[in-house]
Parts: C-alpha cells; structure tokens; sequence
C-alpha cells in the first residue's frame, strides 16, 4: 500500500498461447527486436527470458516522469506454441508471478490457447489476456503505438462493430472453458474478472502495447506487492540445460529471489544425488535481449533478482531442468543442505507425475532404458524432450535408446554404430542445433552411422521418417 518502502524485483511474465498467435512478435514489438523473422520457420522452439528495464518500459509507454512505477523491471519468459513443447510451457509457468495469454483475435481460443489456462489454473496463476492482430479487422487505421481506446476512436463504425463482435466472441470462448473476462477499459472487478487487452503486434502498429505494459509494471505490483518484495534468500529455478561448443555444460536459470555471486557454493540435483558446485560465472544477455540468444553476454560479480541468468560451473551434466537451484550460505550445514535439495526435488517430481506430466530428466531416462532406438543430440533439455515428444507422437512412433546435448564428437557416433548389428534403420543420429564436429562426420560415413540436421524439430523428424520409409520401399 501507500508508504510502502520496500524494495521490489521484477515481476516475471510467462507469455503463452496457440502457434502463430503472435507470443514473440508482441516481446518484438515490446522489445524494439526482430527475433521472430529470423526463426526457422517463424516458429519459436527455445524457452527465453528477456529483462525489460524500467527505464525502457517507460520509454516504449512516453509515461510522465510522474507516474510512479515501483519494480525495476520486467521478466519475460517467451514459451513455444507448438505441440510438442509443452514442457517448456509448463516450466515457465510454474515459475511466474504472472501470465500473459496471447489469442489471436481473428482466430479466437485454439488447442494450445485452451491447454495453457489449463495449465494456469492447476498451477494458479493469474493472467492477462493479449487480444491480438487487431490491426487484422478489415480496414483497420494504424495509429502507431497509441492506447487501444484512442486508436479505437480513429477506426471507422465498420472496423469498430467487427470488434465488438470478435471480441464477444471471445469472451465467449472464455467463458465456455469457465474464466470471467473483460476488455480491461471496462473491468470493474479486476480481482476477479481476467483483463482483455486488444493488441497489435505489427512493427508499425503496436496499439494497445502501451496499455499492456502499464498493466504489467503497475497494476500486476499492485495486487501481490509482498510477493514481489526483495528477500535475501536465494529462490532460483533450472530453465534450460545447455550443451554449448565452448562452455561445456552450462545452466539458464530464473533468479526469483535473492542474489547470486560469482564464487558462491550452490547446489544441482541430478538423478543421481545432489552435485554441489562452485558458480564461476554468472552471464546475461544485455537489456531487451534473450537469453537464449547465442550473443554477447555480459560477465557478473553478482546477479539480484528478478533476472535470467547463464550459469558457468563445472559439474552440471546432469543438471534437471524444472528443479530449484540451491545457494548455501556461509555456516550452512552441506549435508544438511542436500538432503533438502533432494528432498524438494522428489516433491517436485512428484507433483509433476501426479498431473501426467514427468519432467525432463525422467522423461529423458525412460528413454536410456530402450534397448533399440535413434541417437538424439540437441543443444538444450527442452529441446531434447520436444524432439522425444514428436517421435513418440508422429505416425511412425520411433524409439530412442539414447541422447547427449551438445556438439556431436567421435563417441556419439561410436555409441550410435551399436545399431548397426541390433537393428540397422536405428543406426542414426538426429542431431538438432548442434554442430558436428569434423571428426565425428568422418566417423559416421566410415561407419554406416547416418546423421540427419535441420532447423526445425518437425523437419528433422520428417527427414528421417521419409528415409525409412523409403527403406522399406
Ligand atoms: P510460435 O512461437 O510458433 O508459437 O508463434 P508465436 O505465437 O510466437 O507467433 P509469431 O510471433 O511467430 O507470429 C506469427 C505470425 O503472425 C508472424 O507472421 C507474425 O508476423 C504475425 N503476427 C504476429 N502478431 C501480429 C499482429 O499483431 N498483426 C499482424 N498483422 N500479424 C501479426
Ligand atoms: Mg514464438
Ligand atoms: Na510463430
């Protein structure tokens, strides 16, 4: 409330939605980027994190140096829409104060529109709904970056009446599937009734895009002012598990509390016990950047909450994506501190067994336990599990008898060529956003080993559908 001195971090936002509906154009528009044209695609398939510092929020709204607004910032979390990533999507809302669903207005509510409140309401969390492409209605006038009620003002009787139906139609569907909403201009019982903010994503339109930050960074605050207030006790959750060329293994993380420090003693859970390790580096992209982004990383001493975070330290292997990071603190009892760490670990775990939804590493160790089956190499878990996911669903329904993140070496295609005399079709790597190192290339055509590459989870599992397909010709 009023006279409230306490520090705040940033609210973290978790954007989801149905393929295509406009998730990482809208953090484009937001942005100022063009991270959606360059996807193999246009489809996203990397969870990302991106800071948007109060300064530039401010800027992107033209807000009076009057207004008071009482975070730093913004998290942002941008989720897939596809099918196949749904643990992506689940991750990233297990972790956020805030969601923002995005439905595109000329399309209404879709599958995975209808999965995601699903998924928000079993986890409990509150969202706003990004009622997107309005500049779709037909004739629409661009009024470039204005507040969706003045831009609404400009628009002839035709455009207006076409979106006042659309958006009945809307809040329609949402209802059906048991949520109260209204436009947010008109919400009265904001508590309760689940806000509609009309949008357009278009570079040279973005109206309503003011009036979604405002509710982010003021209202969201507003309403979960303690859950949101700075505590020194470290609360950080896995994103992502990364194999990368020159880093080895290295962790993207969701600091929600607290602070973290190059030096500090923290501790992973893996499958096989607790793995304590000492943090050597603490990367972030810059301001308004992914963190998925191969970029340029800025190095930290010390990284305070909320933010996205690359962790560098040695030992993270088997790291579990969807499990917390634990800080020990000077005179914390390790042993004592493991256990706990475990102890979570198996409660996470179990949580997410009861809801059908396993996480990654017992998804991905169901996996080691067949017998025959593909090679899988992939630059990260989530996309490990999203390439699992759409074998197991495509037509064919292909096994995997086991994985590595990373660069493929030498020793990848030494353990795919065991096929060879098991079953032959099998004797293959599907080798997604990874290199190949030279040697490994070499290996695989002396062996018989082959390797398939392309830029799209889909595409590389049609390319080997199509092959033994044709095998069997
Ligand atoms: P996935 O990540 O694949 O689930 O999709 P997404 O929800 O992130 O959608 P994306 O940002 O990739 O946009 C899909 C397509 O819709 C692209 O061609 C965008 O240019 C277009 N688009 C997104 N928002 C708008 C909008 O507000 N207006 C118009 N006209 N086109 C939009
Ligand atoms: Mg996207
Ligand atoms: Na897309």
């Amino acid at each position: 409330g009023s006279g409230d001195e306490r520090e705040l971090r940033a609210p973290i936002c978790c954007i989801l939605g149905h393929v295509d509906a406009g998730k990482t154009k809208l953090l484009d528009c937001i942005r100022g980027t063009r991270v959606q044209e360059g996807e193999a695609g246009g489809i996203t398939q990397h969870i990302g994190a991106t800071y948007l510092p109060v300064e530039n929020i401010r800027e992107r709204t033209s807000l009076k140096s009057e207004v008071t607004i009482k975070v730093p910032g913004l998290l942002v979390i941008d989720t897939p829409g596809h099918e196949s990533f749904s643990k992506m999507r689940s991750r990233g809302v297990s972790l956020c104060d805030i969601a923002l669903v995005v439905v595109d207005i000329t399309r209404g509510l879709e599958k995975q529109t209808i999965e995601s409140l699903h998924l928000l309401k079993r986890h409990n969390v509150r969202f706003i709904v990004a009622m997107n492409k309005v500049d779709r209605l037909y004739g629409w006038k661009s009024c470039p970056n204005t507040p969706i009620l003045e831009a609404l003002k400009n628009q002839s009787d035709d455009v207006r009446s076409e979106y006042k139906w659309r958006l009945t139609e809307v809040i329609t569907q949402f209802k059906e599937n048991g949520f109260n909403t209204a436009p947010y201009y008109k919400n009265k019982k904001m508590k309760r009734v689940f806000n509609i903010v009309p949008t357009s994503a278009k570079s040279d339109s973005g109206e309503g895009v003011p009036d979604l930050l405002m509710l982010l960074v003021r209202w969201v605050p507003e309403i979960m002012i303690d859950k949101l207030a700075f505590n020194n006790s470290v609360e950080c959750t896995i994103l992502e598990v990364n194999g990368d060329k020159d880093l080895g293994t290295t962790i993207d993380v969701v600091l929600i509390n607290g602070a973290l420090h190059q030096g500090d003693q923290v501790i992973v859970c893996t499958k096989q016990g607790p793995v304590t390790t000492i943090i050597r580096d603490l990367l972030t992209p810059q301001p308004m950047k992914e963190l998925k982004a191969k970029g340029v990383y800025k190095h930290h001493k010390e990284v305070r909450a909320a933010h996205g975070v690359k962790i560098v330290a040695p030992g993270l292997q088997h790291a579990m994506a969807g499990t917390s990071l634990i800080a020990v603190k000077p005179g914390d009892d390790l042993r004592q501190a493991e256990t706990a760490a475990m102890q979570e670990m198996i409660l996470t775990i179990s949580a997410a067994d009861e809801n059908k939804n396993r996480t990654a590493a017992e998804e991905v160790s169901r996996v080691k336990s067949c017998k025959e089956g593909l090679y899988v190499q992939a630059s990260s878990i989530g996309t490990l599990e999203a390439i699992i996911d759409h074998l197991k669903s495509s037509n064919v329904d292909i096994p995997v008898s086991d994985w590595n993140l990373g660069p493929v070496n030498k020793q990848d295609v030494m353990k795919a060529t065991a096929m060879l005399n098991r079953k032959e079709e099998y004797a293959a790597i599907l080798a997604f956003d990874v290199k190949v190192m030279h040697e490994a290339s070499v290996l695989a055509a002396e062996s018989g080993v082959r390797i398939f590459m392309a830029d799209t989870v889909y595409k590389l599992v049609d390319s080997y559908a199509e092959h033994i397909n044709g095998l069997k010709e």
